[in-house]
This record gives structure tokens, sequence and C-alpha cells, in this order.
């Protein structure tokens, strides 16, 4: 059980509110547990047609509160005392009509009191039909609480409950659990804002813009529907904090639904390969240091219809859907003549080492970070990741760890490689 994360000792009051993704809630107890967390659950007024308070309680090791008129209480304020006691409040799910009372500051139950009355940092991860996510009273409530300071996880796209596909499935549990280490390792906790501690900071990369992509392309297939992937970004955000407190500049062009990043980091929003692509080629007169962990969509569709395509409306009949090739960014960014220097990412599963060098030649890379995807503890739904970094002179095996961590040993490696090539290659714009 490791102790050494910012979830550590961390008092934290897990919300759930009444959605189906509330049976994945005991899961969400044992992920925040397991990184070293003490979880007491608060369920909403009808969260308990979901989920069991007994399993609950069974799982966090403390009763399960509900109800706002408890006079076992401390002087019957529950609600003032659990506000008190949480370092940390995360509502998972948070259900449309949640967050509609969060947004508005309705206090009906003792979940919705707790949120009003608490001063710890407040972290909602939706989970709703896709439609009830698209209303436009879901996006205002969304952007209400953003105003609020509230940090929002997810949600990811695919399968719902309710048999339709699209935005509006809660973000698995360990995921949640590694998002929240991750934003809470940044949190002063003074401002309750992302912040990273200046004295954290150092100059191995200052004066060095550094750029990275990261997360999912979205293609539309037509304006309701698109190809994706599942790439949360997790790593490529942990890369640009790391890139940050060594000192550098850094840009990222992050796709959807990549979570919030610290205010000091230049993000650019983009959702196709092609809006990436584009963003990624106008920063190579300002970029040092290239670090493409994106994962591109390979295809997209020859044609995005500009209608909502209708269904035939026969059981049975076939539809075909012509793709074509997206650019290969990176390796567009590595035959630019006034290249960076740049490092890709590969994710194999068979073959990995002689794949992923064959790679690093092909796309003209100074180094590759090889995740071996075969092994389902690692990469893309995992907090945790292990690689193997290769350049022109060698190769270092990075274990298993945490991607924060992972993501500090790469931007080690590379200043300790590369930090002579990339002092004397630094863009004049900088020094000027
Ligand atoms: O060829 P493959 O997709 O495995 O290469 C992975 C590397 O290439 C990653 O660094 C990824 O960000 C980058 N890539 C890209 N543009 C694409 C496809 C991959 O930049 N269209």
């Amino acid at each position: 059980m490791t102790k050494s994360n910012a979830l550590a000792d961390k008092q934290i009051i897990l919300g759930v509110s009444a959605g189906i993704a509330a049976y994945k809630a005991p899961l969400l107890v044992r992920a925040l547990t397991a990184l070293g967390a003490d979880v007491q659950v608060v369920l909403s007024a009808n969260a308990h047609h979901f989920v069991t308070p007994t399993s609950l309680q069974a799982v966090s090791g403390h009763p399960v509160r509900q109800n706002l008129w408890d006079e076992s209480a401390e002087a019957a304020m529950g609600h003032i005392e659990l506000a008190r006691w949480a370092d940390i409040v995360i509502v998972a799910p948070v259900t449309a009509n949640t967050l509609a009372h969060l947004a508005h500051g309705f206090a009906h139950d003792l979940l919705t009191t707790l949120c009003l009355a608490t001063e710890a940092p407040i972290f909602l991860a939706p989970a709703m039909n896709q439609q009830m996510y698209q209303h436009p009273a879901t996006s205002a409530n969304l952007e209400t609480v953003r105003s609020y300071g509230y940090q929002l996880i997810g949600p990811e796209s695919g399968e719902q409950a309710c048999g339709e596909f699209g935005p509006g499935r809660m973000t698995e549990p360990n995921d949640i659990a590694g998002a929240l280490a991750f934003s809470v390792a940044n949190i002063d906790q003074s401002t309750s804002q992302t912040k990273i501690r200046p004295d954290l900071r150092d100059d191995r990369l200052s004066g060095l813009t550094v750029t990275i992509t990261a997360g999912p392309t979205v293609e539309a297939i037509d304006p309701v529907r698109y190809i994706s992937n599942h790439s949360s970004g997790l790593q490529g955000i942990c890369l640009a904090e790391s890139a940050l407190r060594a000192g550098a500049s850094v840009n990222l062009i992050a796709g959807p639904r990549v979570a919030q990043t610290h205010p000091d980091i230049n993000r650019i929003d983009v959702i196709s390969a092609e809006d990436m692509f584009n963003a990624a080629m106008a920063s190579i007169q300002e970029t040092d240091l290239f670090i493409g962990v994106a994962a591109v969509a390979d295809y997209r569709p020859a044609v995005s219809a500009t209608e909502k395509m209708k269904r035939s409306g026969e059981p049975g009949a076939g539809v075909s859907l012509e793709l074509v090739e997206n650019k290969d960014i990176i390796a567009h960014v590595a035959e630019h003549p006034d290249r960076p220097l740049v490092v890709g990412f590969a994710a194999e599963t068979n073959d990995t080492l002689a794949h992923a060098r064959a790679k690093r030649i092909r796309k003209k890379l100074d180094a590759i970070v090889l995740n071996d995807v075969s092994d389902p503890t690692i990469g893309f739904n995992s907090t945790h990741n292990a690689a193997t970094l290769i350049y022109d002179h060698g190769e270092v095996t990075l274990p298993k760890q945490s991607k924060q961590q992972l993501a500090d040993n790469l931007i080690t490696n590379l200043a300790e490689i590369f930090g002579k090539k990339l002092a004397d290659t630094k863009r004049q714009s900088v020094t000027n």
C-alpha cells in the first residue's frame, strides 16, 4: 500500500448521487483507500436505490451518512462536522440533478448542504445519459460550477447503461483516483487553487519552450457522432507539469476531455487530428523540445456529414464509412527544416523493443518512449505506467510507477541526455 502520494492521509468525503454509475462507488472507495486516504461516504437523498450503504460502510470503515437530520451527528449538525472534516470532497457520480442543485446553491440533502458548507476543494465526476449531458441546461450548470472553482473529472464517452452511445459515462474509479491524486499534488491549500509550489521549480529546462501533444483526437462523422479513443491525456498532463517544474515554458496541445491543467501551462485546446497538426506546426518556431504523447486518431471519415445521418429503418441494413489517413503530426514536426528536438511515444504489444526502435528511426525522432500495452495494469486506463526511453546512444528502463513519477523521470533523463544539445540549439527569441 503506497503512502508516498498526494492522497496519503487525506480525509476525503465521497459524495454519491443517484445514478446507475453509483454501483462503482465501492470500487472508488477502494482505489482511494489504496492510495492511503481516509474516506467517508455521503449519499444523496436517493442514491441508496443504486448502491447499498452496507457495502460502502464495509469498504470505507465508516458509517455511511445520508441524513441531514441525524441527531447523533455532532450538535445535530452533520453537514458542518463533515464539511470541516474534509480535506477533499469528490462527488462521483454527480448526476444532472445533483449538478443542477450544486450549480444553484440548493441545500435539500446532506450532500448538497455540505458542499455549500465546506472550504475543501470540490471535484465532480459527472455521469448521465448523453442527451442529458449535452442539454444546454447541463452545459450551463457545468460552466457555473467551474466558475466556483469545482474541478471536473470526465465524463468519458462510450456505451451507456441506457444502451445509447456518447459522452456521459463516469470515468473509471482508478482513473478518478489518479486524476484526484494528480490535482491534489498541486493544490495550494491556502488558496485552493491548482498551483505548483515555487520551491518545487528548478532550472533544468529554464529558458526552453517545451510543446506537448496530449489526449485523444475526435474525428466527426456527422454533427453528433465521431471516431475517437480512450486516451485520458493524463501522461501528457503529467509531462507538462514536470516540464513546468523543470523551469520550461510549456505549451500543451490538448485533445477533447483532457482534464484541467496548471494555469502557467499555455494550453491550446483542439478537437481533430487536423486541428492538432495545425497547432503543432504553428508551435515549431518557438519550440525547443516537442513531445508527442497524444493518441492521434489514425483515420478520419473522408466526408463529415453536415446533417445528422439518418437510419435507413431496415434492420440489418449496412452502411459503410470511407476513412482517410490523418497526417502523422510528430513525423511532420521532425521533418521540418527548423525542427526542435523531437520525442515520441510508442504503445506496442509484441516485439516491443524492435518495433519502438524502428519507429524512432522511421519517424526521425531523437528519442521514443516505449509503453508495453500488453500489460493491462499500465498505460491507457491506468494511473500507472512503465516505459523504456530509447535514444540513439542508449536505452533507459523505467519500471512500473505512477504516471507523474514516470513523467518526472522522463524529464530528468531528457534533460540529462539532451541538455547540452538543447542549450546549443536554444531558440534565439528566448535569449533576445
Ligand atoms: O505510429 P504510432 O501512432 O504508433 O506513433 C506514436 C507516436 O506518434 C506518438 O508519439 C504519437 O503522439 C505520434 N503520432 C502523431 N500523429 C499521428 C499518429 C501518431 O503525432 N497521426
